[in-house]
């Protein structure tokens, strides 16, 4: 049972969320709810964060060293996601606050739906059901909107973690040959589980029919394809990202797209969202997604759920579940 002095404990959410997420903590705290679907500018968030023990957000709200500073009352930020580029965890670790995500609970949907991005690029079902409520059907042609096969091709995935792992399985099931290249290798038992086969990057640029992006955003992984890395690429091949934008050089993967050094792109996630580049709209050869690949409605419910039970384990004095700084919690006493 929570203390019953957490119950005066302030948090702040910082955009809409689940209702069973929101009513677990309405039971327990003293919730400021952001109750839209926009971020909160970084004036009022300061203002709302202020007095706050915790707060649950999206990964679209930045939380920079500045911020995190003022935050004097703050022992939680619980991501909603598995990503926490969002935050600067070195000042948040400094400053005595702990940071968690949600994994595992997304990582399922989040594979279904890049394997679905790279199915739907290279059969070009998009482009395909546009041609076909425009009327423009008017007839079979031997190679109307002919597009790429996937089964027996050569799927490369950067970053053979839990989600990269998962699109490899459904490599599998469609009899795809498994390359992946990541900064360490993986075990031997995931290996053969999965028929892959750990490459170099150039290995895998050259050799890869597809290319998946499963990596998280930090310095070593910004612009990890860029410009040399495309032009490396198959023609023939299409490049999925999953990840997050900035993982990819946007203005490079424009270009290979305009001047076709890759066949196409299947893209869920940009570097300015939830701007997208406009000159990317024109291209016929892409597949464009508003950052939904764990969206399916279990699955981000869950994730609410995950966030707010970590949030209630710090007011109640326990460990969260899913710290991305476990290494606070023995230190943790000095802000509680
Ligand atoms: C979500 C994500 O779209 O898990 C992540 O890191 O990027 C996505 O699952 C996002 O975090 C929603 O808050």
């Amino acid at each position: 049972m929570p203390d019953p002095n957490t119950k005066q404990a302030k948090i702040l959410i910082t955009r809409r969320i689940y209702p069973e997420a929101l009513a677990i903590l309405r039971d327990h705290a003293d919730v400021d709810y952001n109750d839209s679907d926009n971020r909160l500018e970084t004036a009022e968030l300061l203002q709302r964060a202020r007095g706050a023990a915790a707060i649950m957000t999206p990964t679209t709200q930045q939380f920079k060293t500045e911020l995190l500073r003022t935050l004097t009352d703050l022992r939680i930020i619980a991501n909603i996601g598995v990503g926490f580029d969002n935050v600067d965890i070195a000042a948040a670790s400094q400053l005595g606050i702990l940071v968690s995500n949600t994994p595992d609970v997304l990582t399922e949907t989040t594979a279904d739906f890049a394997f679905a991005l790279l199915l739907a690029t290279s059969r070009r079902i998009v482009e395909a059901n546009r041609y076909l409520l425009e009327g423009r059907w008017t007839g079979g042609r031997i190679d109307l909107l002919a597009g790429h096969d996937v089964h027996h091709r050569t799927l490369g995935i950067v970053g053979l973690g839990r989600i990269g792992a998962s699109v490899a399985r459904r490599g599998r099931g469609f009899s795809m040959k498994i390359l992946y290249h990541d900064s360490r290798r993986a075990s031997k038992t995931l290996e053969e589980e999965l028929a892959a086969t750990f490459v170099s990057k150039q290995q895998l640029l050259r050799e890869s029919d597809f290319i998946s992006l499963h990596v998280p955003l930090m310095s070593e992984t910004c612009k990890l394809i860029a410009e040399p890395e495309l032009r490396q690429m198959k023609k023939t091949s299409i490049l999925i990202n999953t990840s997050r934008g900035a993982v990819v050089d946007e203005q490079a993967v424009l270009k290979a797209l305009q001047e076709q050094w890759i066949a196409g792109a299947g893209l869920d996630v940009f570097e300015h969202e939830p701007q997208v580049n406009p000159e990317l709209l024109k291209l016929g050869n892409v597949v464009l997604t508003p950052h939904i690949a764990s969206s399916s409605e279990d699955t981000r419910r869950e994730m609410c759920l995950m966030a707010a039970r970590n949030i209630l384990s710090v007011l109640d004095g326990k460990r969260p579940e899913t710290l991305v700084n476990p290494y606070v919690w023995n230190s943790f006493g000095k802000r509680s």
